[in-house]
């Protein structure tokens, strides 16, 4: 069985690509071969450094342009991984990547996506809406934001006096224990 290569779009501190790259050290079914990032003071880039992994940052022009196919073929790509990644992926990456982008959203899709909905944004208006459960949802990425086929949801409840704070911690606990699995189920091949 041939080795699976992802590449991982972080735009921030990278915890969650952190956490996808421990749980892949040292076995055969998948391989980190790229750290890709928009911002040239993200966090994630220290990890991409201090774990020798290639490090792309890249620059908006040529990503609308021409979504930097070539570099991600030429690390083999497989997977395209979304791990705090803020700019939209463009159409020419997706049509070149079909099923194979796959993003994190720190809420239960359908609801609290789309544009803007990112970061703090995200929590507050979940708080604001009074809902008594929040989570995650992992989907696969289309041409618009936060609409892809969803492939796993884990929730976590609201509590009394719960903050924007508390709220992070619990969505990032729930990203840290699922996302790296089901990167793995996703590249695992399938037994018939
Ligand atoms: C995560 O909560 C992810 O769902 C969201 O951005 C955050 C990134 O956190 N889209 P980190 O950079 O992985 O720590």
């Amino acid at each position: 069985m041939s080795i699976k290569h992802i590449a991982i779009f972080a735009s921030g501190a990278g915890s969650n690509a952190q956490k996808i790259i421990d749980h892949f050290k040292d076995q055969q079914l998948v391989k980190v071969s790229l750290v890709v990032t928009n911002n040239p003071s993200a966090g994630v880039i220290n990890i991409a450094n201090k774990e020798n992994i290639p490090l792309l940052v890249i620059e908006k022009k040529r990503f609308t342009e021409d979504g930097y196919i070539d570099e991600l073929n030429k690390h083999d790509t497989d997977l395209v991984v979304l791990a705090g990644f803020l700019w939209k992926i463009p159409p020419i990456l997706i049509r070149a990547y079909p099923n194979r982008i796959i993003n994190i959203h720190p809420a239960l899709l359908p609801k609290f996506g789309g544009k803007n909905m990112y970061g703090q944004n995200v929590h507050r208006a979940v708080l604001d809406s009074g809902d008594k459960e929040s989570g995650i949802t992992i989907h696969y990425v289309d041409e618009l934001y936060d609409h892809g086929k969803i492939i796993f949801q884990a929730k976590c409840p609201i509590e009394e006096g719960e903050t924007i704070e508390s709220l992070i911690n619990k969505i990032h606990l729930l990203e840290h224990r699922h996302y790296p699995e089901v990167i793995e189920n996703i590249l695992r091949p399938q037994t018939p």
